[in-house]
C-alpha cells in the first residue's frame, strides 16, 4: 500500500534553467521538481533531502531574470486542471490549477464561449504567476476577475484560501510579493467570468483598432489584443525577454507638471489622489536607449520598455543594461524606474 508520505517524485539535479524562462539565460538549479498534484508538491516539501535549502517557485518563467545559479530547489508546479465550479445568472466561477499556461487558459475559456479574459490574451506565464503579479493589459487586470486564491503554507503545511480583498492587489503587485505571504505557494485560482459581454476599451490603442465598430464577441477583442501584442512585443520563442522590464513609474502630479514644462510630449496617465503614471517606454525612448545593444543584451527596437536577449546574453549582462537604462532616465528626468521581473 502506498500512502502520501512515501510518495517520492522525480527530482532532477543540476538542471539548466534557460528553457524554463522566457529570457532564456543560462543558470543552473541544484535541484528541480515539477509536481503535478498537490500531493506531489507536499511530498517534495517534506522530503528531508531538501529541507533547509533555499526554495524558489517558478511559474512560466516569464517574469524572472537569473543572474546566477540557484543553489537550492526550484519547484515548478504543474497542477493545471480547469473546472467550472459554480454559476449564477451573471457569472461563471472557474477554478484553475496554478501551473496551467495562462495563454492556453484564456483561449480555452473563449473556446467554451466564456467571456471575461479576452483583454489578457497572449500573456506568457502561468495562472499562479498571473495571480501573484496581477498581470494586466489593455484595460484589465486579473485582480478584477479573481474571487480567491488557494495556497499552501510550506512552513505549517496548512492550506489557506485568500479572498480577493486579502490579496492586496495593486499595479503588478499583491500580498504574494511581500512578507510573510510571499512564502505561500499558489495551488489554484478561482475567477469569476461575467456572462454578459461588455467590451473593455479604456486602452486607447484597442479602441482605435476597432474605429467606430463595436465588437459583439469576446473573440474579436482577443484577436485585436493578439494583433497589438504581436506588433509590439517579441515572441519569446524567437527572442528572449520578460515583456515589460520596467513598471510604469507613479509620480505626483506636481512632478508631472514640472516635467511637462521641458517635455510637452511626455506620455502620462492620470491616477487618483494627485498621482500620475508615466509611460516608462516613452522615457527610455526619449533618452535614446531604444534599440541599444551591449553584446547580446538589448533594448528592443520596437518597444523601449522591453529588454531582450539576442542570443547568448547572461542575466548579469541584462541586469547591467537595465541599470544603465534606469540611470539614464534618472539623470534626465529625475524619475526612478523599478524593474518588473524578479531578479535572482
Ligand atoms: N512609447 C514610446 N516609445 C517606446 C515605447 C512606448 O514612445 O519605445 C510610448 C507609446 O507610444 C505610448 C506609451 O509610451 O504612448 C505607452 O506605451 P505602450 O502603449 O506600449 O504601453 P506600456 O505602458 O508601455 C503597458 C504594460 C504592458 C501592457 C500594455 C498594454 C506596463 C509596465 N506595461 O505597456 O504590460 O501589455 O501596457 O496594456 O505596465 C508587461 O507587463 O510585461 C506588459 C507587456
Amino acid at each position: 500500500m502506498t500512502h502520501t508520505n512515501s510518495l517520492r517524485i522525480d527530482v532532477r539535479e543540476n538542471v539548466e534553467l534557460a528553457p524554463y524562462t522566457t529570457f532564456g539565460v543560462h543558470a543552473v538549479a541544484r535541484f528541480f521538481a515539477e509536481p503535478r498534484t498537490t500531493e506531489e508538491l507536499t511530498a517534495v516539501l517534506r522530503d528531508e533531502r531538501f529541507l533547509g535549502l533555499p526554495r524558489l517557485i517558478l511559474g512560466g518563467g516569464s517574469n524572472i531574470l537569473f543572474t546566477r545559479d540557484f543553489d537550492g530547489i526550484v519547484i515548478r508546479p504543474r497542477m493545471d486542471e480547469l473546472e467550472l465550479i459554480d454559476e449564477n445568472d451573471e457569472y461563471r466561477f472557474v477554478r484553475i490549477g496554478a501551473g496551467a499556461d495562462w495563454t492556453r487558459t484564456v483561449a480555452e475559456t473563449l473556446d467554451r464561449g466564456w467571456n471575461g479574459l479576452e483583454n489578457l490574451s497572449l500573456i506568457p506565464g502561468t495562472v499562479g504567476g498571473a495571480a501573484v503579479q496581477n498581470i494586466g493589459a489593455y484595460g484589465l487586470e486579473i485582480a478584477e476577475r479573481i474571487v480567491e486564491v488557494e495556497c499552501l503554507n510550506p512552513e505549517t503545511m496548512q492550506f489557506v484560501t485568500l479572498g480577493v480583498d486579502d490579496c492586496d492587489y495593486g499595479y503588478r503587485t499583491s500580498t504574494f510579493k511581500h512578507e510573510p505571504n510571499n512564502a505561500l505557494i499558489v495551488l489554484s485560482v478561482t475567477l469569476s467570468l461575467p456572462k454578459r459581454f461588455e467590451p473593455i476599451f479604456s486602452y486607447k490603442e484597442l479602441a482605435h483598432y476597432f474605429g467606430d465598430q463595436t465588437p459583439t464577441q469576446a473573440s474579436e477583442v482577443a484577436q485585436a489584443v493578439i494583433a497589438l501584442r504581436r506588433k509590439k512585443l517579441p515572441d519569446p520563442a524567437e527572442l528572449g525577454s520578460a515583456g515589460s522590464f520596467f513598471k510604469n513609474p507613479v509620480v505626483s502630479r506636481i512632478k508631472v507638471r514640472h516635467l511637462l514644462e521641458d517635455e510637452p510630449r511626455l506620455v502620462t496617465y492620470q491616477l487618483g489622489g494627485g498621482r500620475a503614471k508615466l509611460a516608462a517606454g516613452w522615457l527610455i525612448d526619449a533618452v535614446g536607449m531604444k534599440g541599444k545593444r551591449r553584446g547580446d543584451a538589448g533594448v528592443y527596437e520596437r518597444q523601449a520598455l522591453v529588454l531582450v536577449n539576442h542570443g547568448q546574453a547572461s542575466g548579469a549582462e541584462i541586469k547591467a543594461l537595465a541599470d544603465e537604462v534606469a540611470a539614464a532616465v534618472k539623470r534626465r528626468f529625475g524619475v526612478e524606474l523599478e524593474p518588473e521581473p524578479v531578479i535572482i
